[in-house]
C-alpha cells in the first residue's frame, strides 16, 4: 500500500481483518510493549482544516510506535501556502523531510493531487465535503468490537449525509458487507446519489427516511455526524438543519437496548450530553480506537 486516500482502495477485506487485528492486537498492550515500527521514521501532519482527533491521534500512533512527528496544524495560515505556494510544491518540499505526510485540506481531491506529486506515502485525513477514509475504518473496527458482525445489521446514518465526508466514507466501506442501511436525513441533505449508486452495485438494502420514527426502535447503530456548518452557503440555512435530530434521553428510551450511538465527533447539538454515560454512548471510545487503528495502518505503510 503506497498511499492512503480513498477506502475504493480496500477491495480486498483481508487487507482490512489484519488491520483490526492488529489494531486490536495494539489496544490490549501496555504502552511499554509497543513495537518500535516507526523507529527512525518522521510522519509529517499537513492540517490545512482543523482537527482534534485526526491530527491527534496520528502524532500519539506515530510517537508510541517509535517515530517523530513534525506538524503544521493551520497550514492554511502559517505555512507559505500564505506567500502563494501551492499543494504540489508544499509536497515536494515536505518530502525531503518526512517519510509519510498525513494530509487534510478543504479541496476535494486535494490528497489525490498531492499522492501525484508525492514519493512517500500520503494519507487523506479529510478532502473537503469528500472523503475521510481512516475515520471509515475506525468507525468499522468499532462496529466490529461492539457488534462482533456487520451483516445484518440495522445501521442508521442520521443527519448530515450530504457534506460529511466520514459518512461518505464509511458508506462506501459499509459497501463490502451485508447491513440494512437508513439513510435518515432533511431532504436536502440525503446521502449523494453516487453512494447510493454504489449501495446497489453491492445489493445492500437501503431506505432513505426523512424522520426516524418508524424505524429508531430498531436500529443496532445510530450514526449521527454533526451538521457541518462550514460546508452551508449561510448561518441561516445551517441553522434551519442543526437540530434536525438530537440524540437525548427522550429519544434513547426508544433505542434498542443493545444499539451503539457513533460520531466522528465533534459534536454539537445532536447528541445531548446528558446520555454519554450511557453504555450505548460509544463515541469516545469510537475516537480512542481511531489510536490503535492509525497505528495499525501506519505499520501497514512501512512495511
Ligand atoms: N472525526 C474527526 O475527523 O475529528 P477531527 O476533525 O477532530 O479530526
Amino acid at each position: 500500500m503506497k498511499h492512503v486516500i480513498s477506502v475504493r482502495q480496500f477491495e480486498d477485506k483481508k487487507f482490512i481483518e489484519d488491520i483490526f487485528a492488529e489494531a486490536a492486537r495494539l489496544k490490549g498492550l501496555s504502552p511499554s510493549e509497543y513495537p518500535k515500527s516507526l523507529q527512525n521514521k518522521v510522519v509529517a501532519t499537513l492540517f490545512y482544516e482543523p482537527s482534534t482527533r485526526t491530527r491527534l491521534s496520528f502524532e500519539t500512533a506515530t510517537l508510541k510506535l517509535g517515530g517523530q512527528v513534525i506538524s503544521t496544524e493551520n497550514a492554511g495560515e502559517t505555512s507559505s501556502n500564505v506567500k502563494g505556494e501551492t499543494l504540489e510544491d508544499t509536497i515536494r518540499t515536505i518530502n525531503g523531510y518526512a517519510d509519510a505526510i498525513v494530509l487534510r485540506h478543504p479541496a476535494l481531491g486535494s490528497a489525490e493531487l498531492a499522492a501525484r506529486y508525492s514519493a512517500v506515502p500520503i494519507v487523506n485525513a479529510g478532502d473537503g465535503g469528500g472523503d475521510h477514509p481512516t475515520q471509515a475504518l475506525l468507525d468499522l473496527f468499532t462496529i466490529l468490537e461492539c457488534k462482533k458482525d456487520v451483516n445484518d445489521l440495522k445501521i442508521g446514518l442520521v443527519g448530515d449525509l450530504m457534506n460529511g465526508r466520514a459518512i461518505h466514507s464509511l458508506a462506501e466501506l459499509l459497501g463490502l458487507y451485508k447491513p440494512e442501511i437508513y439513510c435518515i436525513a432533511p431532504p436536502s441533505l440525503q446521502l449523494p446519489a453516487n453512494y447510493l449508486d454504489g449501495f446497489r452495485k453491492n445489493a445492500i438494502d437501503f431506505k432513505q427516511l426523512d424522520t426516524w420514527e418508524s424505524v429508531i426502535d430498531e436500529l443496532d447503530v445510530i450514526y449521527i455526524p454533526r451538521v457541518q456548518k462550514e460546508r452551508f452557503d449561510s448561518l441561516e440555512e445551517y441553522e434551519k438543519f442543526r437540530d434536525s435530530f438530537i440524540v437525548n434521553a427522550e429519544a434513547m428510551k426508544r433505542i434498542k437496548k443493545d444499539a451503539i450511538i457513533m460520531s466522528p465527533l465533534p459534536r454539537v447539538t445532536e447528541i445531548a450530553p446528558e446520555i454519554d454515560n450511557d453504555p450505548r454512548a460509544v463515541y469516545f471510545e469510537q475516537a480512542r480506537n481511531g489510536l490503535y487503528v492509525r497505528m495499525a495502518l501506519l505499520q501497514a505503510l512501512f512495511v
